[in-house]
């Protein structure tokens, strides 16, 4: 089956897009004039659609609302410097958002039903696509329990749903983190590697306090005992310590990122020694005593490559060296966007190319 000519498009009326600051386009402000929109009923998901973004009907007794069964995907489309529209890793998201619906008891989605849902939604809103330095047209896949009732249950009925939106930095400045030694994000066993709506709504609050205390994000650590790093929330996390790339291995309660898996693939080609293992909290104590940790950063789809200029540990502030074009985070960043713009070789092969009629 070929989904996408059947995808029906209903345009709108009167495009928004003249309304949107290009200039300042914040993250998530902006939602784009379509979305498209996909039912599961009886067993099967039904033809995806594409109509205006706006309301869906469904009644409050949706399990979604009650129980959780709710996940999504953060992805990215640029426009490269030929003109051509492309996905970045359309099929490690793809698979992904299969792991996360598994976890949740949730339908999975094929790789042809999702690969052409994101192909036509980019096509038919192609104009949002921004063009500035750092901007990108962000896409967010969500699934979520649409049956209507109150029993606690695995719900027979779902929507998929993909919303786009123009986007600008994540971060417009370094930022300042603080190793969290109370809450807890995930603990192993859970589903901290899904990305499920629940594991962000239980961060909210220790995330506002840290805010209250002037901190961007917290750097979540193990669940048993908070002696290890596991991630930031809306990003992973990645150093530099003794001239090597070192970020925390893949467990159950860490977010497998797609930016990660990028980041530590293309350190080969810049040379750079990397280790993917537990990292203590003592040991980047210990690197900001010796002046062996030399930089910090967050790595996700949204945050792209975003500068940690201070770590608070244990209530005392570590400040790291400013950041400068020499860096390996500016140089792998430089890289990665290179790759998406056409100004390098796609040589494993990341982009997918959108057919915009
Ligand atoms: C992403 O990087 O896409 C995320 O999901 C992080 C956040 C915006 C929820």
């Amino acid at each position: 089956m070929n989904v996408m000519t059947e995808i029906s498009v209903e345009r709108i009326s009167k495009s928004r897009l003249t309304s949107v600051d290009f200039n300042n386009l914040g993250f998530g402000t902006y939602l784009s004039d379509h979305m498209l929109v996909a039912d599961y009923r009886e067993g099967k998901w039904n033809q995806p659609a594409i109509v205006p973004f706006g309301e869906l009907p469904m009644t409050p007794a949706i399990l979604a609302l009650h129980y959780g069964q709710s996940i999504f995907e953060g992805m990215k489309a640029f426009k490269n410097k030929q003109g051509e529209i492309v996905i970045f890793r359309i099929q490690r998201h793809h698979q992904r958002l299969n792991r996360s619906l598994e976890r949740m008891c949730m339908p999975a989605i094929s790789e042809e039903m999702f690969t052409e849902s994101l192909a036509a939604i980019v096509a038919t809103d192609a104009k949002w696509v921004p063009t500035s330095e750092g901007s990108a047209l962000y896409l967010r896949p969500v699934v979520f329990a649409t049956e209507s009732r109150l029993g606690v249950k695995i719900s027979d009925e779902y929507k998929f749903v993909v919303l786009t939106s123009p986007v600008g930095p994540y971060f417009s400045k370094p930022v300042r983190v603080k190793v969290e030694s109370h809450y807890v994000r995930a603990a192993e066993g859970g589903t901290g590697f899904a990305k499920c709506a629940g594991n962000y709504g239980g961060a909210f609050y220790p995330t506002q306090l840290a805010k209250q205390e002037g901190f961007d994000q917290i750097i979540w650590t193990d669940a048993c005992d908070h002696q290890y790093i596991d991630e930031s929330g809306a990003m992973n996390i990645m150093f530099v310590l003794n001239g090597k790339l070192v970020t925390p291995q893949l467990t159950s309660a860490i977010l497998d990122g797609v930016t990660r898996d990028s980041i530590l693939t293309l350190a080969d080609d810049l040379g750079m020694p990397k280790e993917a293992r537990k990292i203590s909290v003592a040991e980047l104590k210990a690197g900001f005593e010796k002046g062996t940790l030399t930089e910090a950063f967050g790595v996700g789809t949204a945050a792209v490559v975003s500068t940690i200029a201070t770590i608070n540990i244990g209530g005392k502030d570590y400040s790291l060296p400013p950041d400068s074009s020499s860096s390996f985070q500016q140089r792998v960043k430089k890289r990665l966007h290179d790759i998406r713009m056409g100004h390098e070789p796609d040589k494993y092969n990341w982009n997918f190319h959108v057919p915009v009629k």
